[in-house]
Parts: structure tokens; C-alpha cells; sequence
């Protein structure tokens, strides 16, 4: 299947809700029922299409309900509550199911979706990436994102907000765990032991001038324990890498503030572009000084001398520095 399907039923994440607030006793029906303005019966009907989503929820009707295990779902629910004093807390969209994050959240940004808008899925049938690629999105394993911004920018500035996007997941997996060495690629991969943990797809709308609006799509590996065979020399999961599962849901939830913080700062602070540009050059092993390949049409090689002021990667050729626009960088 691969058109968009609905937005996740509120009320499961509701349910979930309840249960979570009471987590060490058992729920009547009828309780639930009255929180989330139900009947009893519609109640252990979505009870049911929880378990089927994996959520392990002990009893039945007549002895009421409890929560087992506390689920792993990027539901609006359980994620709003982490997102508090942030732009992201309020317009939070979940789908079990859709074909890509990013092109439903262009098409509501283009529907007017406020700033901040989040749209998440557990599951992608055609999530995108750069260029052609397909982004792998298997069902609850990584954290497919996307979220709307609307920044008082001209066109030519949003390369610093995707850069500062790639910041956010830096400081994200290196909080997590210490031992975790993220390094940045130009533009908006972030990579772990050399192979690709996350990618980031940065769509606009916009005029000569002035941008109406962004979308900014994130993808990270992390629970993942394998990759199709096609992916398993390039990709990674925090997973793979470490041996330990980790909450997406809390991870999530970092992740936005990490990047609330960046675009904060961009849009209110005179030096927050000179400091973004900075932290991406330290954080990139190969930002400066690495022979590349430019995958262009035609292609180029060079070592790279950082970036210009709005972002751009510098390499040096034999003709002089060239100013790498888009195309992708090959490390040699
Ligand atoms: C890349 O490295 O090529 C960018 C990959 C971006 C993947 C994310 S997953 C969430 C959002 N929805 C998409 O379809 N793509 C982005």
C-alpha cells in the first residue's frame, strides 16, 4: 500500500493515557469509558487494537485493564508531555502506516499546518530520502519524523537550518551514550563507525525571497537488528552499534528539544549561524582536509576546505576552490 492512511485513532493514545497515569492498579472499563468520553464496549474494542499493535495490556471487561510493560509508540499522548515549552508540543500527528512523513507534512504545510506541526509514522511505505533513495522504514524500529517550520528566512539560508537539524541528532546519540562517537557529513547525514545512522530531508516551499515554509524529515536507526542485504555494508542502527535497545519514544523526545534549542537560537540570536557552522565543522571528520568525490553531473575531486558562510561545503580541485551546491559527497 502506498497512500497516505489515516492519522492514528486519538483515542488509543488517550487509553494509553489513563493507563500509564494509573500504572500499578487495575482500570474498570467504566473508568476509562468516562476519561476518554466512550462506551464501555468501544473501549475493548480499541483495547484490542492496541494488543494487536503489541501493546501488553493484562485483563478483560469485567475486571478492568493494566498496563504491563510501558509501550514503545511515538503516540501524541506520551510524546507531548516530553515536549512541553517547546514549539513541538501542540501539533503532534501519528500514523501506524503512511507512505512518507515528509510528503504528508508538506501537503499540510501547505494546508496551512502551524509552525512546529510534528508527523510522525511507525512505519513508512515509501519513505524518500536525498536524490532517488528510498528511505528503509521498517514497522516501530526507527524514528520516522518530520516536522513544519516557517522560518522569516530567504531561501538561500535554509542549508543552515538542515546543518543545524544534523547538530541536534549529533547531540542526541552522544547524550545518550558517551561512548557513541557521532560524526556529521555533509550535508545532513550523521554517521556511526563509518556507516549511516541517520538521514535528513529537507523540502521547501518558498519564493524568490522568502521561504513559506519547510519540512524538515529526520530518520534514525535505532532498534533495528539487521538491514536488507543491500543496505548492510552502509547502514547502522544505536542498536547494531551497541547491542542495547533504546526507547524511541524518549529518544524522540530529546531529539525535538535538541532541535527547538538550534532553531530557537538560529531565529533569535545575531552569532547563532557562525556558531552552527562551527560546531558542524568540529563535529565532521571530514569537513575539512578529506579527499572527496562530488557526485555531480559531471563529477569532481578535491580536498575539502570547510564551509562558506551560508553552509556551502568549499573543496579545493586543481582549478580552484569549487563551492559544492548540491550533489552528493563520497569520502575517498
Ligand atoms: C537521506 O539521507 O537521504 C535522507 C533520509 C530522510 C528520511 C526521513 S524518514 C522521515 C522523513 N520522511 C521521509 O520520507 N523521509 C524523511
Amino acid at each position: 500500500m502506498h497512500g497516505a492512511s489515516p492519522q492514528t485513532d486519538v483515542r488509543l493514545g488517550s487509553i494509553l493515557r489513563v493507563l500509564i497515569d494509573h500504572a500499578t492498579v487495575v482500570v474498570s472499563g467504566t473508568k476509562i469509558a468516562s476519561e476518554i468520553g466512550t462506551s464501555r464496549s468501544e473501549v475493548w474494542r480499541l483495547i484490542q487494537q492496541l494488543r494487536s499493535l503489541g501493546v501488553d495490556i493484562g485483563g478483560h471487561p469485567a475486571t478492568g485493564y493494566s498496563l504491563k510493560s510501558m509501550p514503545d509508540l511515538l503516540l501524541p499522548e506520551l510524546l507531548s508531555p516530553l515536549l512541553q515549552g517547546t514549539i513541538f508540543s501542540k501539533h503532534i500527528h501519528h500514523f501506524y502506516r503512511t507512505n512518507s512523513t515528509n510528503t504528508v507534512a508538506m501537503a499540510a504545510a501547505g494546508s496551512g499546518a502551524p509552525e512546529g506541526s510534528v508527523f510522525l509514522a511507525e512505519e513508512q511505505t515509501a519513505g524518500r530520502g536525498r536524490g532517488d533513495h528510498q528511505w528503509h522504514s521498517a514497522r516501530s524500529v526507527g524514528i520516522y519524523c518530520s516536522v513544519v517550520l516557517r522560518p522569516k528566512l530567504p531561501p538561500s539560508d535554509v542549508l543552515i537550518i538542515t546543518l543545524a537539524a544534523g547538530l541536534a541528532v549529533h547531540a542526541v546519540v552522544q547524550e545518550l551514550d558517551p561512548q557513541f562517537a557521532p560524526d556529521l557529513k555533509w550535508p545532513n547525514d550523521v554517521l556511526l563507525n563509518g556507516k549511516k545512522l541517520c538521514g535528513i530531508l529537507t523540502e521547501m516551499n518558498s519564493e524568490a525571497t522568502q521561504v513559506h515554509h519547510i519540512v524538515i524529515g529526520i530518520g534514525l536507526n535505532v532498534n533495528q537488528t539487521s538491514f536488507p542485504a543491500d543496505l548492510r555494508d552502509t547502514a547502522i542502527s544505536l542498536r547494531l552499534a551497541s547491542g542495547t535497545d533504546y526507547s524511541r519514544l524518549q529518544l524522540c523526545g530529546a531529539l525535538l528539544k535538541f532541535l527547538d534549542g538550534e532553531y530557537r537560537n538560529l531565529v533569535q540570536e545575531a552569532d547563532a549561524r557562525d556558531s552552527i557552522l562551527r560546531r558542524f565543522t568540529e563535529r565532521s571528520s571530514s569537513a575539512q582536509g578529506t579527499r572527496v568525490h562530488i557526485e555531480e553531473d559531471p563529477g569532481f575531486q578535491g580536498v575539502t576546505e570547510g564551509l562558506d558562510s551560508r553552509g556551502f561545503l568549499q573543496v579545493r580541485t586543481e582549478q580552484g576552490i569549487r563551492t559544492v551546491l548540491s550533489g552528493t559527497v563520497v569520502l575517498e
